[in-house]
């Protein structure tokens, strides 16, 4: 069964280690995510962004195809399935559908717009036992080829934000998703340091895991980070491998161009990046 995000975070927080998020894509990724955090005994949020969710048909399809596996596959660590960067409708959307945790990105609002609109949501979440993740100061990232460096939270904006009642919070610290440019100055630990100092127990959120240096990730673990998205490095692992495949020729020798063959090395490779991440962030037998 899913569960809500909350208390596998406050567990991380006070143990000090953090909860990998994987965004998931398909089938193949799904699988691989939830058989390598039962096979280490770590908690595992599922992540699935708007364009994702859109990909895979729908919200409902994805919360069938989750809670068949935890089913079929007899999974018995603690697994969310989590919106992320979700609009305030893609939230609602979500909730009905059945997933267990949401983000709501109000980050390009303006700061009382998003205290509006996700002070809404901690209601609705509440009331149904859900998690809810809020952003403070958007992550940056590739678009249309330029890459934008991320933005610092402002302390008092996200102190506003923790003290609605929100499960956990993402705020930008310098961090940007997919991968990080030569000149990229690192994480910005004095704000984290800040921003810690301000919310309290909140556990923290550390978004575009991809690339980030382990000494910076243990840092921010040690600095109040409970939960570290990967998206990225899942996706070039996969396709590495799978090119790799067709390269050798393989997809043209006996039945190699069955799917459950070809897209075979692409999962394992899924399950050997997890597995790092998990081993990284300290989360392996902690379920
Ligand atoms: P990366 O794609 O950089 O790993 O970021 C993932 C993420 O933060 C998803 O919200």
């Amino acid at each position: 069964m899913l569960v809500s995000a909350k208390e596998m975070l406050e567990k991380a927080r006070d143990g000090h280690y953090a909860v990998g998020q994987f965004n998931i894509n398909n089938l193949e990724w799904t699988k691989s995510i939830l058989l390598t955090a039962e096979e280490l005994r770590s908690p595992v949020i599922l992540g699935v962004s708007e364009g994702a969710g859109k990909y895979m048909t729908g919200y409902k399809t994805v919360v069938g195809m989750v809670n068949g596996m935890l089913e079929e596959l007899k999974i018995t660590v603690p697994v969310a399935l989590h919106l992320d960067h979700g609009s305030y409708e893609g939230a609602l959307k979500c909730i009905d559908a059945g997933f267990s945790s949401v983000m709501f990105d109000g980050s390009h609002y303006p700061i009382d717009e998003n205290v509006a609109k996700t002070a809404e949501l901690v209601k609705i979440c509440a009331q149904k036992g859900l998690s809810l993740e809020a952003e403070v100061g958007s992550i940056g990232g590739e678009e249309d080829g330029v890459v934008g460096m991320g933005e610092v939270a402002d302390p008092q904006e996200c102190k506003k934000i923790a003290d609605l009642g929100v499960t956990m919070l993402a705020a930008g610290i310098g961090n940007i998703h997919g991968k990080y440019p030569e000149n990229w100055p690192g994480l910005r630990f004095d704000a984290l340091e800040n921003i810690k100092a301000l919310t309290g127990s909140m556990p923290l959120v550390l978004h575009g895991g991809t690339g980030i240096p382990e000494d910076m990730i243990k840092k921010a673990i040690d600095l109040g980070v409970a939960k570290i998205n990967v998206n990225t490095e899942c996706q070039l692992a996969f396709a590495a491998a799978t090119r790799k495949y067709i390269e050798e020729g393989k997809d043209q020798q006996g039945k190699g161009f069955d799917p459950r063959k070809l897209l075979a090395p692409g999962a394992e490779a899924i399950k050997a990046t997890v597995k790092e991440k998990m081993e990284l962030f300290g989360s392996v037998g902690k379920a």
